[in-house]
Formats: structure tokens, sequence, C-alpha cells
């Protein structure tokens, strides 16, 4: 049983066919969540195999722990996955067989509404996916400057109206819950569309408290020293902005999309793309799982010589 109240791993079948090549190797799994994608990783490795099951909440910890703690194969590391090279044992530095990041938060996270990530409930305004976090949503919404506010809507959002809802917000400090943001964002923003402003601005101030884009960034050029010759990366990403970081990545190994050359005016391409169209769910599984529906894989192989 992969599938549990804490969250419906997306792509599930797909995302082990393209992780496992060595049924002896060692991999990361630096979302693990509910653990269901780790626990199909787990069915398809050997006795010898090793699996370092990282998340940054407690409660993901505590669920995996549960489950499927008793597993030998299993270490559950507690962390950021953009600090993944500290968090690992240092002798499986370079000897990794696969990476796997499913981004995001987990429908565990959405559905307790004391963590504030839901318009739909109310809550306090946190939105932080760890205790390891200071900044809460509630500390960006009353405490950042209009220009911060705007650009974080803006870029992280991706909202057309970003400029007059943070100076809504402005107007409107001090904003406590959920409910008080989604019902500021609406004065702005109105009609049968206003929804999907709420899910931006929302969107945008979690990405922004929990630093996604930046940790993300980190994770990727730090898989390239974690990983072996041919090891490979498979993100599951839920949003544009972390699809095109990752798109970039791996087509030119870096996140800014700059081929490098080497002496002889040859490109450096540290990375391979596996997957030349992202990999998406099947009606039937977006049937089942609507979650599915915005979830977009891409699979890449560290290369073992930079040519
Ligand atoms: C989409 S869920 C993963 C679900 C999981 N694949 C499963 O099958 O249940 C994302 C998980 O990653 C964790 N997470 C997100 N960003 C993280 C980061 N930078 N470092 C560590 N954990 C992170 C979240 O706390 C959440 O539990």
């Amino acid at each position: 049983m992969t599938q549990t109240e804490y969250h419906t791993p997306v792509l599930l079948e797909e995302t082990v066919t393209w992780l496992v090549t060595d049924p002896d190797g060692i991999y990361v799994d630096g979302t693990l969540g509910g653990g269901g994608h780790t626990q199909a990783l787990l069915s398809r490795l050997s006795s010898k195999a090793r699996v370092y099951g990282i998340d940054q909440d407690d409660d993901a910890l505590q669920e995996v722990r549960e489950r499927i703690g008793g597993d030998p194969r299993l270490e559950l590391i507690k962390g950021n996955f953009g600090y993944m090279k500290t968090l690992l044992p240092p002798d499986v530095i370079g000897k990794v067989t696969g990476i796997l990041l499913d981004l995001g938060v987990s429908s565990h996270q959405i559905d307790e509404p004391e963590r504030g990530f839901s318009f739909q409930a109310d809550g306090p305004l946190d939105m932080r996916m760890s205790d390891l976090r200071s900044q809460t949503a509630a500390q960006v919404v009353n405490d950042y400057e209009y220009e911060d506010l705007r650009n974080i809507f803006f870029e992280y959002g991706e909202e057309r109206q970003s400029s007059r809802i943070a100076r809504t917000i402005i107007e409107n400090r001090p904003i406590a819950t959920t409910s008080e943001l989604k019902k500021v964002i609406q004065k702005v923003a109105k009609g049968p569309h206003a929804v999907k402003s709420v899910a931006r601005i929302f969107q945008a101030i979690r990405i922004e408290v929990n630093r996604e884009l930046e940790m993300l960034e980190t994770a990727l050029s730090q898989g390239l020293e974690i990983l072996k010759e041919d090891g490979r990366y498979v993100i599951i990403s839920y949003h544009s902005l972390e699809d095109r970081l990752v798109k970039m990545f791996f087509k030119t190994g870096n996140t800014e999309g700059t081929l490098h050359k080497d002496f002889y005016g040859n490109d450096i391409k540290p990375v391979e793309m596996l997957t030349p169209k992202i990999v998406t769910a099947s009606e039937e599984e977006i049937q089942r799982n609507p979650r599915a529906r915005s979830a977009r894989m891409r699979v890449a192989a560290k290369k073992s010589e930079v040519a």
C-alpha cells in the first residue's frame, strides 16, 4: 500500500521505472512526504540497497517512521534537501545512483488548517514546511515593503494584479489569518477568476517563506557532486517556475541556462536530459488524483565526462 491518507504519490510507476537503474544502488528521496515513492522504490531494490529519505517536516518523518521505518535499508534524515550534501554520510557522496525530488507541499500539509497553507480553511498565516524556518507567512504579509511584496507576487505567483494586491494588503494590515488574507485579495481580484488570483498569491508567499526556488537550485547543483557517473535525477514539479529551473539545469548544467564551453570551444554539459518531453500523468491518474494534473516530471543523468 503506497497510497495513504497522508499523501497520494504522483506518477508512481513512472518515477520508480526512471529512477531504478541498479537494484543494489544507493538512492536519495529528498522529499519523503508520506513515503509513497520511497516505499515503491524499496519494493524494487535488493537487500544490499540503501535509501536516504529526507524531509524538513517532522510530520512526514513521523508518518514514514511508523509505516516503514523498520526497513533496515532506509535511513530517515530531517533537513532541507538544499543542504543534501551535508545531510548525507560523507562516504556516499559521488556514489548515489538516483535522486528523487517530488517538489512542493504534501496533501497532509495542505489539509491541516493550522499550517496555514490553504485558503479553503481558516488558519494562522504560517506556511512553513518546517520548524527549521523562522520566517512565517504573517511576517511576509505584514512586514515586507511594497516593492518586495509586489515582486514576490509577480515573480513567484505570476499574478498580473500584483501591484494592486500588494498595495491593498498594506492598507489592510495587520492580517493574521488565511481567511483574512483571502478577503483582502478578493477586494482586488473579483469575478469568476478571483480564486485563481488567491491561489497565485498563496503560492507566491509559500515559495518565499520556504525559499523553494533557492533550495531547488542548490539541490540541483549539489546533485552533480552526490551522484555517481550516470546517476539520475528524477524531478517532479508542480508549477512553471520550478519546471523552468529544472529544464535549464538539465540542458546546461546550471540554472542560468548558459552553456559553458571548454578550451576547445566544445559545450560543457555535465548532465544529459533523458526525457526530451516532460512526463505527465495519464487521464486515469488525474481522475483518481486531481493533484496529478499539474505534475511535470523530468529525468536527467550525470554525465561521466564534460565534453
Ligand atoms: C509532494 S510531497 C512528497 C510526497 C512523497 N513523494 C510521497 O510519496 O508521499 C513534498 C514533501 O517534501 C517536503 N519538502 C519540500 N521541500 C523540501 C525541502 N527543501 N527540503 C526537505 N523537504 C522538503 C515537504 O515537507 C513534503 O513533505
